[in-house]
């Protein structure tokens, strides 16, 4: 191979590269902020608003909202949506204690899907139960907030 030829597939490997590398450093950002809106939807948007009685209260309503929130928790994946590096390259509140403390922050997300899967059994049982719940959840949600994110003013 020419030196010419070998210098242009150089090239088009590293444009390559570059362009992978870029389209990963984007995408985990816009992800995951539009995985915690979703659950923000459900729990803030529906059971939140259920509870402080600014939505009627409705059993069906309050179980599927429950369930999808359980369902978009369990599908949460650390390395997908919050790989090494993506605390910055976008608009990000994720915090670099995200990283340097990775077994915490693992537990404060297992500890959100373990109490939406388990109270979905709550919400479909009275407005008091579902205040149980929310109150169960939204613990969760606090204490990863608290130590992992950075809140907007
Ligand atoms: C294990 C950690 C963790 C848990 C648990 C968690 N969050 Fe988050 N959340 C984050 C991080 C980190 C961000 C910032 C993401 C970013 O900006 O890249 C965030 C951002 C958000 C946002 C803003 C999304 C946007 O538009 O930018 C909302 C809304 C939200 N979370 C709601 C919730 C609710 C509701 C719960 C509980 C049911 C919850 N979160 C549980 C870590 C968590």
């Amino acid at each position: 191979m020419s030196i010419r030829a070998t210098t242009t597939v150089a090239s088009a490997a590293l444009i390559a590269l570059v362009a992978v590398g870029s389209a990963f450093a984007a995408d985990p950002i816009e992800t995951r902020k539009k995985t915690m809106k979703a659950i923000g939807g459900s729990f803030g948007g529906v059971l939140v608003k259920m509870v402080k009685g600014e939505v009627p209260y409705d059993a069906a309503a309050a179980k599927a909202a429950a369930t999808t929130l359980s369902q978009t928790a369990a599908g949460i994946d650390i390395a997908t949506l919050f790989p090494a590096g993506s605390d910055k390259g976008g608009d990000t509140e994720a915090l670099p204690k995200i990283w340097s403390d990775a077994a915490g922050f693992k537990a404060a997300m297992d500890a959100m899907k373990a109490a939406t899967a388990a109270q979905v059994a709550n919400s479909d049982q009275g407005v008091d139960k579902l205040k149980v719940a929310v109150a169960e959840i939204g613990k969760t949600c606090k204490s990863c907030h608290d130590g992992y994110r950075a809140q907007k003013p």
